[in-house]
């Protein structure tokens, strides 16, 4: 059987969503010296639009850390593959995060990010998936919440496919 994608999430919801979520870190960080951390690959699509509709400038910076292998389902377990390059200590550091799931990946990231002395660590995730969550984690912007289902495009794959897709969707194998 062919999986099946179902839209979530069209291209101009998205970008409604993006606008919104970039007009709120504006109000609440103008004047500061704020550096946006992608977690990388997800977040990639997600963070290229909203620096596009931030009307600050901003540092960009990207971690890699993965909890999933070619799945859907969290091993649990967080590797870092790629850490910073950027001094971020007494900045304010957002975390640009795609999809927020057990928790296990964010709260990892906050405490590898506080362990460099920044003046503050705050996570903004497109989605957010709050049936899921293990680990408590303070997610200041939220773009959507979502349900169980497992979502793909805008950057989220399912085994490295799917990114390219403009929409979110979700993945019915
Ligand atoms: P967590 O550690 O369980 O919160 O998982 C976070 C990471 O898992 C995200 O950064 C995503 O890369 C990936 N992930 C979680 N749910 C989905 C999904 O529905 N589609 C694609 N990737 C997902």
């Amino acid at each position: 059987m062919m999986p099946e994608l179902i839209p979530i999430l069209s291209a101009a919801e998205l970008r409604r969503l993006v606008l919104d979520l970039a007009q709120r870190i504006e109000a609440d960080y103008r004047g500061r010296n704020l550096v946006l951390i992608g977690v990388l690959k997800g977040s990639f699509v997600f963070l290229s639009d909203l620096i596009r509709q931030l009307g600050m400038p901003v540092k960009v910076d990207f971690v890699q850390a993965s909890s999933y292998g070619n799945g859907t389902e969290s091993s649990g377990h967080i590797r870092l593959s790629k850490g910073i390059g950027l001094d971020i200590r007494g900045q304010d550091v957002l975390v640009v995060e795609d999809i927020v799931d057990t928790g296990l990946t964010v709260r990892w990231i906050i405490d590898y990010l506080t362990s460099l002395q920044p003046r503050s660590v705050t996570v903004c995730a497109l989605i957010n998936k709050p049936a899921r969550r293990e680990v408590d984690v303070p997610i200041a912007y939220a773009g959507y919440v979502a349900g169980n289902g497992f979502l793909v495009g805008y950057g989220l794959d399912y085994a490295e496919q799917y990114r390219h897709l403009p929409d979110v969707c979700q993945l019915n194998l």
